[in-house]
């Protein structure tokens, strides 16, 4: 009786230890920021160039309009060549798939709504080197 019982209490205790080693070793998996906070929501407020405008135009746009011979003649590596098409409205235009202007980025979906917001937000606020 007396036996069994200790089983009973050291088969707990395993048990226990088990319990909480899974648990602490799975926190790895939860403890995953955008597992635990998905990116649903777009921040629109701090919107800049270099932070906001340059990491869309990089991961979806310089890999044609870069380099020494850019696509369609346009290069959008440096601010000034990117004010310049913001200004005669061909940014917009392309990227927000208006009639009129090429679609872009070519060939590929269109930018995700939030990308899209964040750019016509710079526009609408003149551009700015920022
Ligand atoms: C796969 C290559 C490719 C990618 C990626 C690409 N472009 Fe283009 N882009 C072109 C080509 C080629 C042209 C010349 C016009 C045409 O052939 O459609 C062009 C033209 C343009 C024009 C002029 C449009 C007009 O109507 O005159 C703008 C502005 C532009 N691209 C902006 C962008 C932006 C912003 C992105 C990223 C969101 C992008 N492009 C991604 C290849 C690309």
């Amino acid at each position: 009786m007396k036996k069994t019982s200790n089983s009973i209490i050291f088969i707990w205790i395993a048990a226990c230890i088990s319990f909480v080693v899974i648990v602490s070793n799975s926190s790895c998996y939860y403890d995953k920021e955008e597992i635990l906070y998905p990116q649903t929501a777009c921040d629109t407020v701090t919107v800049t160039y270099s932070g906001s405008v340059v990491p869309v135009l990089l991961s979806n746009c310089t890999s044609c309009h870069g380099g020494s011979a850019p696509s369609g003649g346009i290069s959008l590596t440096t601010y000034a060549a990117v004010k310049a098409q913001a200004d005669n409205g061909k940014l917009w235009g392309s990227v927000s798939h208006t009639a009129g202007f090429s679609p872009m980025p070519k060939n590929a979906s269109k930018l995700t709504t939030c990308s899209l917001a964040k750019i016509k937000k710079w526009i609408d606020a003149g551009a700015p080197n920022n």
